[in-house]
């Protein structure tokens, strides 16, 4: 079962839980609604793993990478954490396939409010292009993600305000028809 929470207000290490007291966690239905997909697969056997495949072949992510975001393991560590963390949106959907440890991606919500969510072995998520995000290692401060991408890939963040491109304008209708739905 996928975890997610609202996040306190509190200033601090960004890998810290940042739970509210009292926890208000988030359904994956309302992630949904914020465009936001889960899945959970086989991470053991991804090199065989016909559901990845599956997902490959239906979403078009025809390009690939493994990434470890560790002290050792990744090429200025200090500064790309610092990056990740920045809020930021890109103009094409990221998505990620944890193969080992964990961390959190938090998401803004229709509210503008930060939710959290605990990503861990086996988890795939999609963040939809023209969201607000962010990524941070959690205090176990590694982990092995796979990095999908429909055609060639491009990385570029564009850090807050990034209110006028296209993509955020998309997004943004694409969460009001979302509302509207709901209160009809
Ligand atoms: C990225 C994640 C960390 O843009 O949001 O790579
Ligand atoms: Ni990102």
């Amino acid at each position: 079962m996928l975890r997610a929470w609202y996040m306190d207000q509190e200033p601090g290490e960004p890998r810290a839980p940042h739970r509210q007291r009292p926890d208000r966690p988030v359904s994956p239905e309302r992630l949904r609604r914020l465009g936001v997909t889960h899945r959970r697969l086989d991470a053991d056997n991804y090199e065989t793993d016909p559901c990845l495949k599956e997902i490959r072949r239906a979403e078009n992510y025809t390009w690939m990478d493994i990434v470890t975001i560790h002290k050792d393991k990744l090429p200025n560590y200090e500064e790309k954490i610092k990056a990740f963390y920045e809020e930021h949106l890109h103009l094409d959907d990221e998505i990620r396939y944890i193969l080992e440890g964990s961390g959190y991606f938090d998401v803004r919500d229709q509210d503008d409010k930060w939710i959290r969510i605990f990503m861990e072995k086996g988890d795939m998520i999609t963040l939809p292009a023209g969201i607000y995000h962010r990524f941070t290692p959690d205090e176990n401060n590694y982990v092995k993600a796979m990095r999908l991408f429909v055609g060639e890939p491009v990385w570029t963040a564009y850090n807050r305000p990034a209110d006028d491109f296209p993509a955020r304008k998309q997004y943004l209708k694409f969460l009001a028809e979302g509302t509207k739905e709901q209160s009809a």
